[in-house]
């Protein structure tokens, strides 16, 4: 195996350089497994798992533009030059008054993305622009208060979760820890600055500060007690952070030299595990006691790594939904499942349903067929471990968690038909099943 600290370092280097022109999350560079039995059996259990859904729904599903960002004012952002900032905002809040998915049908949802072999699932109940997809007490910039309000299902999160948890995936919950929405976030009394950032100084208005972090500390409490039991809680935006957890190339990246937005997450963690007290939390990026796994997003990493991650992927381009996006084809989404899963990770890959809560038909089309080489070759991925030289050429090695079954997974072109016969390090191997996208054989 090369050395995987080394290929960890250059990772980051190379994700630090890329964060700072899109809207890519950064890493952190450090593990500390959990110490807590219980958090650890689940953290083997979602290991075993490998396959799961991230889903972006929100307002701006609506016109079907990028998710939350355009409402900040970054480099990379475009936006329509005929409408003056504040024009632009007032439209964007305004999506809420729109967002009106009549034909919202979470069973359906959990229905196929089961027969997609997908094991868990990740939904965003608020994302950058602060709108929440359940019903908070602590705002009601939420489904449940604007055109969805007099829909049975108006409660999206509740829904969601029940018809998941129906069809026994393990259940995570994506949380924006900044909300722009939020007046104790982004105070209009100031210009937005720094992008991304808190836009007060917080120091001048600590009570601000403070009640930001009850509510933030409110919202993800309601989501893990009111909704039944959840495992896993993905919290994004790692720019609010720990003082510690601050290095010079991060806080160059997070643009808050002097600013450190810290949230108090051991006191929200605290209370997260009252309810679940094997919850897994991932304060991405951040590293230490809360991220208790690590998150590359958009991208596999060169090799195995020596903690838990999980690689986060869009199917198309876009997080949410967007109109014509550019999907993957399903030859490359199998391959990419494979290419981690040889190097010991999970993948969560990403669906935006639309504006009438539909899933669009090209997402369907893949999850139908991933589902169909994972039912013919799940055994090779499910509940496996990493089997040296897992990648070489276009092959990719994993084993049973005894070591007792060794597979090979041989990468087929697009549309290439299987071979009758593999050859692999000398021996040859008769297919038995021929699947497409990808065959495995046993190793002996
Ligand atoms: C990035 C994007 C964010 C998205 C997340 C999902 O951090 O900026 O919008 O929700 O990836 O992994």
């Amino acid at each position: 195996m090369k050395n995987p600290l080394l290929l960890t370092i250059l990772l980051c280097a190379n994700l630090t350089l890329s964060a700072q022109v899109d809207n890519r999350h950064e890493q952190s560079t450090t593990y500390e497994w959990p110490t807590d039995t219980k958090v650890l059996d689940k953290l083997h259990q979602w290991q075993d798992l490998k396959f799961g859904v991230l889903l972006h729904w929100g307002i701006y599903s609506v016109p079907g533009i990028v998710e939350s960002w355009s409402i900040c004012d970054e480099e990379w952002v475009r936006r329509d030059t005929t409408m003056s900032y504040q024009q632009y905002k007032d439209w964007y809040w305004g999506l809420a008054n729109k967002f009106n998915p009549t034909q919202f049908n979470p069973s359906q949802w959990a229905e196929v993305m089961q027969r997609a072999g997908m094991k868990y699932m990740i939904f965003t109940t608020k994302h950058h622009d602060g709108f929440c997809m359940f019903d908070s007490r602590f705002t009601d910039f939420s489904i449940a208060h604007h055109a969805f309000r007099d829909n049975p299902q108006r409660d999206v999160l509740q829904h969601v979760l029940s018809a998941f948890r129906n069809k026994q995936f393990m259940i995570g919950t994506y949380f924006s820890k900044p909300d722009w929405h939020s007046q104790d976030y982004w105070w209009d009394v100031y210009p937005i600055k720094r992008g991304r950032q808190v836009n007060y100084d917080i120091k001048r208005w600590p009570w601000r500060w403070e009640r930001f972090k009850q509510f933030t500390y409110n919202q993800i409490d309601e989501i893990l007690s009111r909704y039944g039991s959840v495992d896993i809680l993905w919290l994004d935006g790692g720019w609010i952070r720990p003082a510690w957890s601050l290095n010079e190339e991060s806080e160059e990246w997070l643009g808050c030299s002097g600013q450190i937005q810290d949230i108090n997450m051991p006191k929200i963690a605290r209370m997260a595990r009252e309810n679940n007290p094997d919850l897994l939390i991932v304060d991405r990026s951040v590293g230490g006691k809360y991220e208790n796994y690590r998150t590359p997003e958009k991208q596999v990493p060169d090799t195995v790594l020596p903690y838990p991650w999980e690689t986060c992927m869009t199917m198309g381009d876009s997080w949410s939904f967007v109109y014509n996006d550019n999907y993957k084809s399903t030859n490359t989404l199998v391959h990419m499942l494979c290419d981690v899963v040889a190097k010991g990770g999970n993948l969560l890959l990403n669906v935006g349903p639309d504006a009438n809560g539909e899933i669009p038909e090209p997402c369907l089309k893949r999850m139908e067929e991933i589902g169909a080489w994972l039912r013919d070759n799940g055994y090779a991925i499910y509940g496996t471990r990493p089997l040296q030289p897992y990648s070489q050429g276009r092959v990719r090695y994993t084993q049973s968690k005894d070591g007792m079954h060794r597979y090979a997974i041989y990468l087929l072109d697009e549309g290439e038909i299987a071979p009758s016969r593999i050859e692999i390090d000398g021996y040859v191997y008769r297919v038995k099943k021929k699947s497409k996208h990808a065959v495995v054989v046993e190793l002996m």
